[in-house]
């Protein structure tokens, strides 16, 4: 091989985009190199809820680290079952069994596993713009072309339907149906709200053909929309939840939830080295203590719906549409959102996007009022200025 081109970046497929070099974190605060403060508007992708390196969390991986840094899933061991028992209670009594796995898209790869062995069936009805993570078979739920296309060809039997059709779904789903897999709020897809009526539709049309629910929550879960898990708000309890990102406070892990009934129809086998190790357990733990000790989905519900009502306010010729649950709202512009985020930055805070007209804001649910407030008022500024 010549060695012509540009050199290689030693981060494989990481952004290529100009970006900013974070050191430290605090609550929904962030600190550059240079000792720059920012505030935490989405930075952490959904993982932060609890804000960077909460300090239950932190010194509960201390004395995990102390104890038993690693164990082999084989084995049992009290802050593993102790987590799972934790989570399970935060759930309905149908939820009996939790495979823990590092990620979102190994949650979601476990739930294929899972519907394709209990069913004997291999479709799989998502929806379009659904996002569910890259390894290959959550890539194939996943809706957005550009990121299957180079890989392709994908696992075969995933079909997609547009969200919040109603009627689209129920002629998908039939009889050769697996798994129904949804996000109650769809998140990398721009944040749009299941609407009414929609996953209760899904749990028909899966009751009637024999075919398993999934709700994807890995970025609704854990307080984020104002409940402590999205699908709360809909009353439509799924045959399986998958959950990440912030379960572990800041650590890798994810969680796919099944339903008791589930368990003993499962044929097969299914394993993660790390996945269940003791120090994420013990984070997920402290984590989910303090979900449920600070009142944080209560919290999301509050901060988020003022922030609503604050955005509703854009002006509508820049602003197509507001929209959102809790601290999980998009901003869709009627142009590219990529100056608006460079501005924001600019004036220190950090935002993401959902797609080239969204602005995303997932901020830590711990974020003090003066910092949310202050993140509407620049966001405010920056689009009169834009
Ligand atoms: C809804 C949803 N599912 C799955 C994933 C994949 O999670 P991970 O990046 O941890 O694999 C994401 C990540 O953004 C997500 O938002």
């Amino acid at each position: 091989m010549s060695g012509a081109g540009p050199p290689a970046p030693k981060e494989f497929a990481a952004s290529t985009s100009k970006r900013l070099t974070l050191v430290r974190g605090s609550g929904a605060h962030l600190w550059d190199e240079t000792g720059r403060t920012y505030i935490d508007l989405g930075a952490t992708h959904g993982v932060g809820n609890l804000g960077s390196s909460p300090p239950e969390v932190v010194r509960a991986i201390e004395a995990q680290a102390k104890e038993l840094l690693y164990l082999g899933s084989g084995y049992s061991n009290p802050v593993r079952t102790a987590f799972i028992d934790r989570l399970l209670s935060l759930l309905p009594p149908s939820f009996g069994s939790v495979f823990l796995s590092n990620s979102g898209t190994e949650a979601a790869e476990a739930a294929l596993k899972v519907a394709r062995s209990v069913t004997g069936r291999i479709k799989v009805v998502a929806a379009m713009r659904g996002f569910h993570g890259r390894t290959m078979g959550a890539l194939s739920a996943t809706w957005r072309r550009e990121l299957k296309e180079p890989f392709e060809p994908l696992v075969p039997g995933f079909v997609h339907v547009p969200f919040n059709d109603a009627a689209a779904l129920e002629t998908a789903v039939d009889e050769t149906t697996a798994l129904v897999l949804l996000e109650p709020v769809q998140g990398e897809g721009g944040v749009h709200v299941a609407s009414e009526g929609y996953l209760r539709a899904a749990r028909v049309a899966t009751e009637r053909t024999g075919a398993l629910l999934a709700f994807d929550e890995v970025q609704t879960g854990l307080g984020r929309t104002g409940r402590m898990f999205a699908f709360e708000r809909w009353g439509v309890v799924p045959d399986m939840l998958l959950l990440a990102k912030s379960l572990a406070g800041g650590l890798p892990i994810g969680a796919t939830v099944v339903a008791s009934e589930l368990v003993p129809r499962f044929r097969g086998s299914h394993h993660s080295t790390f996945g269940g190790n003791p120090l994420a357990c013990a984070a997920g733990l402290a984590a989910l203590d303090l979900l449920v000790r600070d009142h944080l989905p209560e919290r999301a519900e509050r901060l988020g719906t003022r922030g609503l009502a604050q955005l509703a306010a854009l002006p509508p010729e820049k602003v197509r549409e507001v929209r959102g649950l809790g601290l999980m709202i998009g901003v869709e512009f009627r142009e590219k959102v990529a100056p608006y985020l460079a501005e924001l930055e600019s004036r220190g805070f950090l935002a993401i996007s959902a797609g080239s007209t969204v602005m995303r804001l997932l901020p830590p649910l711990v974020i003090t009022e003066e910092d949310w407030k202050a993140g509407l008022t620049a966001i405010a500024e920056v689009v009169a200025g834009g």
